[in-house]
């Protein structure tokens, strides 16, 4: 979590820097600052947004053309002015941001406490800047030396980018499990924790690896070496982002605009992908891969959150289309539990940012295992991305709102393919079914794009219901994941308690919660399921709950028992959660605009999971 930014070069720090938090701001909200050099190290920030950190600095002297900037999500000690990065060292002049966590910080701390370092901060980066410090003066050594000697005693992740008011014309970065992008522009460098501040001055990116440190000197070559002290030749890619792509575009919310952009990106995470004349499905990142994936005795997938609702649904596809068993895992559990794993496993790890902490580590953990690790990740060259042995992008472009609407489509939809891939392959389908899935699928983008039609319904259903205390949210069979992922998404941005269930489960348990004021979200498509959740719905209307169903276009037997119901389009029951997702996507949406909540960065919460 929390994002970082810097500038080095002939332009106003100041502005580049903010701009470039403003784009970052999903990664953390909690405070922000800005240290620019110009004759000394000067710092500006706050507790609170970005906003509240332009007009905390409002009226002063923001000149320069050096500088660093921080937007918080805290971990080490409260969102407060005094915790907001950038932090000094002792001397003043230093100063450091960081985004991760340094483990042992607090015999760091300890030892330099002994030294006479005394410290404003309950920071965790307080005590690295400091620590260089110490190690800049008691070793004589440059500072790049100091920043690289340091980082080999820490623990822990870290992204961080320290100035120097004695080296105006340097800024030093390093990376270890927290990204960090390099832009190399004319005698200038912009540096930020993903590409989005840089694409507007610079498609010629440096993407760091880990334990990399880069020394940026103004007018010259980069110059990149390690913490064991090898210098490296820094790999200078192009990127293809656009600018458009991660602005609104005139929507009021970002996350408006990417469940918007849904049919574009569902088509974008297809393209190449499915070759309808010749009846097949072309996935290059994994054709490496794919003897292993089709001899596979069992998939186990890794995920968090959305991703891991994503990987739910790719259990009922891989077994159901290509009769393999699949085992769902939440990373952070797998990571911890001592997991059986054979060679011959595949494991899937499911993520949009390739950055999430937990899965990354579960990652490692199936490596050192002996698995196969293929990824599905949006972010090209995340750490995930690379970390795996091959994988799929999900090619949905950037997603800015902190709840994942695109990317959860754009997941399902390379794994679909997977599934197929696989599927045929081992000749667990018949030819005229794998035909007729291809075709549904690729059809998917125009059958979203109906779903749409239903929005203003949807915001009348959402106003009867924003003040409602909980939800229910119901499915079965392959709208069971969906379920869950309508329920984490009214949760996480509207406050609303809300709990998803598998259908035919209520009646264990949840079934005691449903009075007259319990909205009960069924998704009651047509399907093998259908006559089930029908009786679902009816055991819920015989206690007074008010059901919400989101049904298939022209149904009419749970449109005389539901309270309201939202259509969607005919479709394949295996794809019917590219299209059940969509109105609860948009239902969230609507009742924490009604809410009044921030829809784009909910409270406590961050883009990217990169702590534990
Ligand atoms: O970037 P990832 O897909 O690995 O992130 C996983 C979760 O942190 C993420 O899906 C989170 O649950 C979202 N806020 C859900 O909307």
């Amino acid at each position: 979590m929390c994002g970082i930014v810097g500038y080095l070069g002939e332009k106003d720090a100041y502005q580049i820097i903010v701009k470039g938090l403003q784009r970052l701001e999903y990664r953390g909200y909690d405070s922000a600052g800005v240290a620019l050099i110009n004759g000394g190290v000067n710092l500006y920030k706050c507790k609170g947004k970005v906003s509240d950190l332009i007009e905390h600095a409002s009226g002063k002297d923001k000149s320069g053309t050096a500088g660093i900037g921080h937007t918080r999500w805290a971990t080490h000690g409260e969102p407060n002015d005094v915790n907001a990065h950038p932090h000094k060292s002792m001397s003043g002049n230093l100063a450091l941001i960081h985004n991760g966590i340094i483990e042992n910080y607090a015999s760091v701390k300890a030892s330099l406490v002994e030294k006479g370092f005394k410290f404003q901060s309950e920071t965790d980066t307080e005590v690295l800047v400091n620590f260089i410090e110490s190690i800049y003066i008691e070793e004589s050594v440059d500072l790049p030396e100091a920043v690289r000697k340091a980082l080999n005693h820490v623990v822990g992740a870290y992204a961080i980018a320290l100035i120097d008011k004695n080296n105006p014309n340097q800024l030093i970065v390093a990376k270890k499990s927290s990204p960090l992008v390099v832009g190399v522009g004319e005698g200038e460098f912009y540096l930020a924790s993903d590409a989005t501040p840089i694409i507007e001055y610079t498609k010629n990116v440096l993407y760091l690896e880990d334990e990399e440190i880069a020394v940026l000197t103004k007018g010259e070559e980069m110059r990149l070496f390690n913490i064991k002290k090898e210098n490296k030749t820094p790999y200078i890619q192009e990127l293809e982002m656009q600018l458009e792509a991660i602005e609104k575009g005139g929507y009021d919310h970002f996350m408006l605009k990417e469940i918007y952009e849904q049919p574009r990106s569902i088509e974008d995470s297809m393209r190449g992908r499915i070759l309808l004349k010749k009846g097949i499905v072309n996935l290059g990142g994994i054709a490496d891969y794919e003897q292993k994936l089709i001899n596979a005795k069992r998939i186990i997938i890794v995920a968090c959150g959305t991703s891991w609702h994503a990987g739910l649904v790719a259990e009922y596809l891989f077994e159901d289309y290509a009769r393999v068993p699949v085992e769902v895992e939440y990373a952070s559990e797998f990571r911890y539990r001592n997991p059986v794993l054979y060679e011959n496993d595949i494991v899937i790890a499911i993520s949009q940012s390739g950055e999430t902490a937990d899965t990354l580590a579960a990652i490692d953990l199936a490596k050192s295992k002996g698995a196969t690790v293929l990824g599905v990740c949006n972010v090209v060259g995340s750490s995930i991305s690379r970390a795996t042995h091959g994988g799929s992008y999900t090619h949905a472009g950037p997603e800015i709102g902190v709840a994942s609407t695109k990317a959860f489509t754009a997941q399902i939809t390379v794994l679909t393919l997977m599934a197929l891939h696989v599927a045929q392959k081992k000749g667990t389908m018949p030819a005229s079914r794998f035909r007729a899935l291809l075709h549904e699928l690729a059809g998917v983008p125009k059958l979203v794009e109906k779903c749409f039609e239903e929005d203003e319904k949807i915001q009348t259903i959402s106003a009867r219901f924003k003040d409602a205390k909980n939800f229910l949210y119901l499915g079965r069979g392959y709208s069971f994941p969906v379920a869950l992922e309508g329920a984490l998404k009214l949760k996480e941005i509207s406050y609303i308690h809300a709990e998803g269930y598998p259908a035919a489960e209520m009646k264990h348990g949840p079934i005691a919660l449903i009075d007259e004021e319990m909205p009960v979200v069924v998704v009651a498509n047509q399907g093998p399921s259908y006559e089930k959740v029908v009786s679902n719905i009816q055991e819920v209307k015989a206690r007074k709950g008010i059901v919400i169903a989101i049904v298939t276009e022209g149904d009419v037997d749970v449109k005389a028992m539901a309270d309201y119901t939202i259509e969607i389009p005919k479709i394949d029951e295996s794809l019917i959660p590219f299209l059940s997702v969509i109105p609860q996507q948009l239902l969230s949406y609507h009742i924490a605009v009604m809410r009044e909540c921030n829809v784009d960065q909910p409270r406590n919460l961050a883009k990217s999971v990169t702590v534990e």
